[in-house]
């Protein structure tokens, strides 16, 4: 047994019992190399959608396929051990009815390998999320700002800024836990009412663009790394990769340009041959 596989990977039943205590790590991931560096970092991985943009090149997360998820799904568990890897449900993959997400989230698991799912929506979700659960699907909820919603709500708008839209929010977390999610991301949620969800709710919260209160945090990891063109305001950069990029490349372009690479240090010479041995 390789060392690696002696790696317990991280529970769902472990992330449900941090509700209150350590805030719970988590971070997107989409590739191996990527999952590899994170893994002993964070303590949960998202496939999320957001690879559209980020990996893709699309506008917004509506373009991705189940099939894409799939493929950056196995791509983040082969680079994985320890993180608990969940799977971002894409657009259409699940609003159909609780049958078609059950389908099309056995894919994501059986083909993946992953733990569990995670998908937008707040009370017209619930029933979908008790029917996976109780199937055997653990599901992560996201409520507040949901992305796949951007053409229905014509953008991106921080969700809870006035007190007339609370009810409605606080009834999607509440929805959302009484239907058995095993903890829930409030992205882009005003914070004093993310606050007041985290201290109502027994499952914890994972917050993007809510409050440092919540249970857990979760950024991009191309945020957070600077290799966005456009950085969202509630993100920090704790790098800034595209600039150590493009100062890289150039140096290469550079060097090559000027016949300096490759060097005597990274060409192959010939074997000496001495008395029909080789050295
Ligand atoms: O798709 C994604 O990356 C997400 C997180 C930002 C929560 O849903």
């Amino acid at each position: 047994m390789s060392s690696q596989s002696k790696v317990k990977r991280n529970t769902v039943s472990k992330i449900a019992a941090r509700k209150g205590g350590e805030p719970i790590v988590c971070l997107t991931a989409y590739t191996a190399p990527i999952a590899r560096l994170l893994d002993n970092h964070a303590d949960l991985l998202l496939v999320g959608d957001s690879v559209a943009m980020v990996l893709h090149g699309m506008d917004s997360t509506i373009g991705v396929t189940l099939e894409h998820m799939i493929m950056h799904g196995q791509a983040v568990m082969r680079g994985s051990h320890a993180a608990l890897v969940v799977i971002d449900m894409p657009f259409g993959s699940y609003e159909e009815s609780p049958q078609v997400a059950f389908r099309n989230a056995s894919r994501l698991m059986q083909e993946t390998g992953c733990t569990a799912v995670k998908f937008e929506g707040g009370t017209r979700m619930a029933e979908t999320i008790a029917y996976l659960t109780q199937r055997g699907v653990p599901v992560m909820a996201h409520i507040g700002l949901m992305p796949q919603l951007v053409h229905v709500k014509g953008g991106y708008r921080v969700v809870g800024r006035r007190s007339s839209e609370w009810a409605a929010i606080e009834a999607d977390a509440q929805a959302v836990e009484q239907a058995g999610a095993f903890s829930v991301v409030l992205e882009g949620i005003a914070e004093p009412l993310a606050v007041k969800i985290t201290k109502t709710l027994t499952i914890p919260t994972i917050g993007i663009g809510a409050s440092a209160q919540c249970d857990g945090q979760i950024l991009v990891t191309d945020d957070l790394l600077g290799l966005s063109e456009h950085t969202p305001s509630f993100v920090k950069k704790y790098s800034d990769l595209a600039e150590q990029i493009t100062h890289a490349v150039a140096a290469y372009a550079g060097d090559v340009r000027a016949r300096r690479f490759p060097d005597s240090e990274h060409v192959y010479g010939m074997k000496l041959v001495r008395n029909n041995k080789v050295s």
